[in-house]
């Protein structure tokens, strides 16, 4: 990557974390070049939302079905209409700290000071009435909510990987939630906007061997083309269809949408989609392998300077934490806040951007990363690391 003054940057944001196949991956350019030379868009049903939707409902094993929008936003807006509708109950259950973009709906305790709160002026009074937050990886606190939420719980909606810390959950804790709202009838979201192909062809539901009622997509599924997608149960999005024969009151309303499934995301995809299929033994072992090393490399660089940092990682996604102690745990975004200095996280992205890394919060790792290109990132780590233990 190349800024204004034409200096030149080793790319660790790779646009949002959606460039698994680089900036440029020559298959789905042509693929593009080819499908414009038919035209732009045209907003009626085309056979590659039809193609796209059935490699979707072959890899992510919760899709039996498939509606496409264009970005993540949307489709967790989706998600929440859709379990409110089909549950008859109003109680959405997220995360504190989790990220679903910027919906109404979602917009509490996300990243305000101490994750609590609504995130900003122009959300309605209610809106912590009827979604509320519980503490990431933490059994209890998630299940006192569960009970304070009574007969009125539609759905807990949870990244597996709390993507603003690139923080995995516990296994035990997804299977807690996967059994309590079977339990109650109340539905279960995987937001795997970030992790969702990405992970490995099944997504982070297949790694953890856990199956959502509904999942949430976008960003590596769109190959480089905006994108969101709602998958999961068909007696779920059914209700939804335009087909069904029933006055529109009775459906659950959602989709539509100039751009939505537009040619150029849906080709974009399936080119996308198939390199990671044919190629997936060479590309998810051997991208998250490189992400140890990079992360065991930006570890010992700060361990050999005597400054406590922790690294969060998943597949070929991390996140560098720096402690306020040794040892300190990071399990969920009170962790964050109480273990944690954001300064420095800060500082030390700062840094790796003057030695030439675009460094960002937390970084994700593509099929374009050479082990040269690690060992030039894990250099500049070292450099950053004594520039800081000579800077305290
Ligand atoms: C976990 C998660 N959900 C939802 C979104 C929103 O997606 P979009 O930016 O496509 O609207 C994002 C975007 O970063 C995300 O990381």
């Amino acid at each position: 990557m190349w800024d204004a003054d034409g200096r030149e940057y080793i790319d660790l944001w790779m646009a949002h974390y959606d460039a698994i196949l680089g900036h440029s991956p020559e298959p789905v350019v042509n693929a593009l070049r080819e499908i414009l030379s038919d035209g732009l868009h045209v907003g009626i049903p085309m056979e590659y939302e039809a193609v796209l939707a059935a490699m979707i409902t072959e890899l992510m094993p919760c899709a039996e079905m498939v509606r496409f929008c264009c970005s993540g936003t949307e489709a967790d807006m989706y998600a929440v209409r859709l379990a409110r509708g089909f549950t008859g109950r109003n109680i959405i259950l997220k995360i504190e700290g989790g990220f679903h973009g910027a919906g109404t709906d979602l917009s509490v305790n996300v990243f305000v000071p101490h994750f609590r709160g609504k995130e900003g002026i122009g959300l309605i009074p209610s809106l912590e009435q009827y979604t509320r937050s519980v503490i990431f990886n933490d059994i209890d606190d998630t299940y006192q909510a569960i009970q304070e939420a009574e007969e009125d719980l539609a759905a807990v909606i949870i990244e597996p990987a709390l993507g603003a810390f690139m923080l995995p959950a516990e296994a035990e804790y997804l299977a807690f939630l996967r059994e309590e709202t079977k339990k109650r009838q109340a539905l279960l979201i995987f937001d795997e906007i970030i992790t969702g192909f990405r992970i490995g062809l099944g997504s982070a539901q297949e790694y953890f061997g856990i199956t959502p009622d509904l999942t949430t997509m976008g960003k590596v599924m769109g190959g480089g083309m905006p994108i969101g997608a709602i998958g999961g149960r068909a007696d779920i999005l059914e209700i939804s269809s335009v087909q069904r024969n029933v006055p529109q009151w009775e459906k659950i309303f959602i989709g539509g949408g100039t751009y939505s499934a537009n040619p150029l995301s849906m080709v974009a995809g399936i080119t996308t989609l198939n390199i990671l299929k044919e190629r997936k033994d060479d590309i998810y072992p051997v991208i998250d392998a490189r992400n140890k090393r990079l992360c065991e490399g930006i570890q010992n660089a700060f361990d050999a300077v005597g400054i406590p940092i922790h690294l969060t990682r998943f597949g070929s996604l991390m996140a560098v934490h720096f402690l306020k102690e040794k040892g300190l745990p990071i399990k969920n975004a009170g962790d964050i806040i109480k273990h944690t200095l954001t300064a420095e996280k800060e500082e030390f992205a700062a840094r790796m951007r003057n030695h030439g890394i675009y460094f960002l919060r937390s970084s994700a790792l593509s099929t374009e990363h050479s082990d040269a290109d690690i060992d030039a990132i894990v250099a500049a780590a070292e450099e950053c690391a004594r520039e800081m233990a000579e800077d305290r």
